[in-house]
């Protein structure tokens, strides 16, 4: 069952009716502000920081589902008793004659038609702007005149959205606002510490206004029916202290066919320190600095250029590589919906969606630094300076804060580090920055740590500390210390936590000098590979020996104690005793060391490899995807930590935890299955589960952090979509490795490994200055197998095509054969 379709030619998801599964969100803004909106107007909006500087109230985890949004409301002025309605259908629920929401990108059109009178209403971010625009047409296709009121309302959140939904002892004292010119000042804590404030207005005289939420709605009304709505005038409330909101009450009357555009503007402004009020001297807000924005946007020209330029934007970004396959989820997913979750994943790491409430978490390091990977194609520039942001971060240990604010740009203390992977995905993506770019600079770059002044040093050394942290950490089988967790956050085997509400993985009270990880070994591998190029490069051969002995040993440890006769084990615990392995009762099988290991090469080339992933498609494959591990943990283990703490088949215990299919994906292309790679790709293609909407639940356009696994009475049912490092792996997987065009050091690989019937399939990808028009031909139907590439009808040698001399577009053609 669906509740919509995909409209490719538009890059849009039209979602045709409102009570969909749950709310199917979508990202505004690119920069500073940003907006998260359901199909049905909800959500919230922030600026830079979702915690710290949120604009909106938006109530989670609340009934009904989707409290609180950009709201508008309609009334027939004319017919008073009728009643009146929201033509994004939230929150009156009113039904509607028609209703189509189109999710684009960077922007959001919710269009309905109720008793005649049809609205449009767009919501986007320009930009260069703090501020968000809904642009509202209303159309009257009645054969008489309309009379109608139109209402537009937001519920100013004081700022700081953790201590906004709970010091309310305070909180209903603060509020303040000015309402001037037909201007809505949200301006909380503006008197004191502040020197920014909100400000919510549109491009027709107001009627009436609202600034006291209890004024609008009425004592002991929900949005969903406010009093003064029905009564079809406000009361021109000023808010003092309580729940300061902004309504605003435009009257428009319309002849038989004619249309309306109305602009509505909410935004943030900041204001210098030493002018922070005009007369100075007063409390009053200084308007001089924000007035000349509001003039601008409100301008339909310029609303229509500014659209246009975000579409612009976007049209620039999704073009930096497009493919054309025998598949069109795949080119769905790549060409442009992939791409969108890509920079929501680079804009907010996991802090704000439909289940991250923006209070939780900040930007995670292990996260951002792997989402990095399926973005650095993207926006090159800003990719370094989050990678220069991350390695600020980095303690002088080479570990890592695991979080920090985006606002400030520090580390979080309450999390700490401790997570012994986490720095070794910064040398993941700075290579995957030089392999894109070609820019060895940023190895230069010089960098404090824990963004301490003077202790600056250039990048390459806080790689060298992030190897070093892992060599500094092995335990009593050679295999790196695991710390709190690796990769997997729920995997604590040194927190035996047995109070509840402790968090399972700050709460460390084993020493930690006995559990290891061979997921961490594995990717010490991979890091370790990539390190070997660029010391070659830098630091020279004898750099480059360390660590290759590094890989030596590492390897050896792995075959020592890390495989366990038909897959490799996950871990050990504290008391020494294997995690992932036969001889266990749960958790017999885990996923990511297969992916990580294999993708580190380890096992390739004596079909260990192979032998791995045939277990993993015995034991792990689903048609829903491929779970974590198997079995479940069945009851609570005290040493194995939150893992078990999940039902059998969510979460970390045991789910399809998307972000390691691709690991999957990528090793089995190894191996050279291009048949499974792409099928366990489909498996999880959220376009390809379009039609199992009603199951999947979840949005048919973004990949999820999960899919309930076998064990569940929900199985296929997916959660978290949006904010996973779902989004750059898969990324990575069907574009470096199924399609097999992958940046390297020396230049751009094309080595394919793509299901053996398709015949051909073509890329335009941009790459170091130079558009690459790239087309495979697959006449012999294999797999894998490049028999000739040509570049610009001249034949090179070997397949990776290198640029260093060339701009400009070229043509590139690949043969494949046995
Ligand atoms: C979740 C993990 C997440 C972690 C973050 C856990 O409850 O299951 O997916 O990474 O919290 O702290
Ligand atoms: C979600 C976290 O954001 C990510 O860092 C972690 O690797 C996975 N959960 C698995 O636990």
């Amino acid at each position: 069952m669906q509740f919509g379709y995909f409209d490719d030619e538009a890059r849009e998801y039209v979602i045709t009716r409102p009570d969909t599964p749950l709310p199917w969100i979508n990202y505004l803004g690119c920069e500073d502000y940003f907006g998260i909106i359901s199909n049905t107007a909800g959500g919230y909006s922030f600026y830079k920081d979702a915690r710290l500087r949120r604009l909106t109230r938006y109530r989670y985890n609340n009934a009904p589902l989707d409290s609180g949004g950009r709201y508008i409301y309609l009334r027939d002025d004319d017919a008073p008793a009728s009643p009146f309605w929201s033509p994004t259908w939230q929150p009156t629920r009113t039904p509607l004659d028609e209703y189509e929401c189109r999710h684009g990108m960077g922007y959001t059109t919710i269009q309905s038609t109720r008793l005649g009178i049809k609205a449009n209403t767009r919501y986007f971010i320009p930009l260069g702007a703090n501020l968000e625009i809904w642009q509202l047409t209303l159309t009257n296709q009645r054969p008489e005149a309309a009379n109608l009121s139109i209402f537009a309302t937001v519920e100013f959140c004081l700022w700081d959205a953790m201590d906004d939904a709970t010091n309310f002892q305070r909180n209903y004292s603060v509020g303040e606002v000015e309402v001037v010119d037909g201007v809505i000042y949200h301006k909380t804590e503006y008197r004191e510490r502040r020197d920014h404030f909100a400000f919510f207005t549109c491009s027709e005289k107001l009627s009436s206004f609202d600034t006291d939420r209890e004024a609008f709605l009425g004592p002991y009304r929900g949005w969903e029916s406010p009093r003064g709505v029905e009564r079809g005038s406000l009361r021109n409330s000023i808010a003092h202290g309580w729940q300061p909101i902004g309504a605003m009450h435009v009257k428009v009357a319309l002849q038989p066919g004619e249309g309306r555009t109305v602009i509505f503007l909410l935004g943030y402004q900041e204001n210098p320190l030493g002018e922070k009020f005009d007369p100075p001297g007063t409390q009053t807000i200084n308007k001089h600095t924000v007035v000349p924005v509001i003039r601008r946007f409100l301008q339909p020209v310029e609303v229509s250029a500014v659209f246009n330029d975000l579409r612009e934007h976007w049209r620039g970004l999704l073009g930096k590589l497009q493919v054309h396959t025998p598949d069109i989820h795949t080119d769905r997913m790549v060409n442009i919906w992939n791409v969108c979750q890509l920079m929501s994943t680079f804009n907010f790491s996991r802090s704000a969606s439909y289940f991250e409430s923006g209070i939780g978490r900040g930007m995670g390091f292990r996260d951002s630094n792997q989402d990095l990977l399926g973005f650095v194609h993207l926006m090159p520039e800003q990719a370094r300076q989050r990678i220069l942001d991350l390695a600020a971060t980095q303690l002088p240990t080479g570990g890592a804060y695991h979080q920090y604010q985006p606002l400030t740009k520090r580390g979080n203390n309450e999390v700490g580090s401790g997570f012994n992977d986490d720095p070794l995905w910064l040398v993941l993506s700075v290579a995957a920055y030089i392999q894109e770019t070609g820019k060895w600079d940023i190895l230069d770059e010089l960098v404090p740590y824990d963004n301490a002044p003077g202790t600056e040093e250039n990048l390459y050394a806080h790689l060298q500390r992030s190897m070093q942290y892992t060599l500094d950490r092995l335990g009593p089988h050679d295999l790196p210390l695991i710390g709190r967790a690796d990769w997997n956050d729920c995997l604590n085997l040194n927190c035996f936590s047995s109070s509840p509400g402790q968090s399972f993985q700050t709460t460390t009270n084993k020493d930690g000098k006995v559990a290891e990880s061979v997921f961490i070994a594995g990717l010490f591998i991979l890091a370790a590979q990539m390190m070997i190029q660029i010391t070659l490069r830098r630091a020279g051969d004898q750099e480059a020996q360390v660590y290759c002995q590094a890989i030596d040993h590492m390897e050896k440890a792995v075959w020592a104690a890390g495989w366990d006769g038909n897959w490799f084990r996950r871990a050990y615990d504290d008391s020494g005793e294997p995690v992932g392995s036969s001889t266990c009762k749960d958790g017999q099988i885990f996923i990511e060391p297969q992916g990580i290991c294999i993708m580190a090469g380890l096992g390739i080339a004596d079909g260990k490899a192979r032998q791995a992933l045939d277990s993993v498609a015995e034991r792990l494959a689903t048609p829903h995807g491929i779970m974590l591990h198997q079995p479940g943990y069945t009851q609570y283990y005290l040493n194995l930590g939150e893992i078990s703490s999940y039902p059998p088949g969510y979460k970390e215990n045991g789910s399809v935890f998307c972000h390691t299919n691709p690991w999957i994906m990528i090793a089995e292309a190894m191996v050279g299955n291009g048949a499974r790679a792409h099928d366990y790709y489909l498996r999880i293609n959220p376009s390809r589960r379009e039609e199992i909407s009603d199951v999947h639940r979840c949005e048919p356009y973004v990949y999820a952090q999960m899919i309930a696994g076998r064990e569940a009475p929900t199985h296929g049912e997916a959660k978290n979509s949006w904010l996973t490092g779902t989004a750059a792996w898969n990324y990575l997987a069907v574009t470096q490795w199924i399609l097999g065009i992958r940046p390297e050091f020396d230049g751009l690989r094309i080595d394919p490994c793509i299901p053996p019937e398709w015949d051909d399939f073509s890329v335009e990808r941009i790459f170091r200055g130079c558009r690459l028009n790239i087309t495979v031909r697959n006449p012999q139907h294999v797999s894998r197998g490049v028999t000739r590439v040509t570049v610009d009808g001249v034949k090179i040698e070997g397949s990776l095509v290198k640029l260093e001399a060339l701009s400009g577009a070229h043509q590139v053609e690949v043969w494949l054969g046995g």
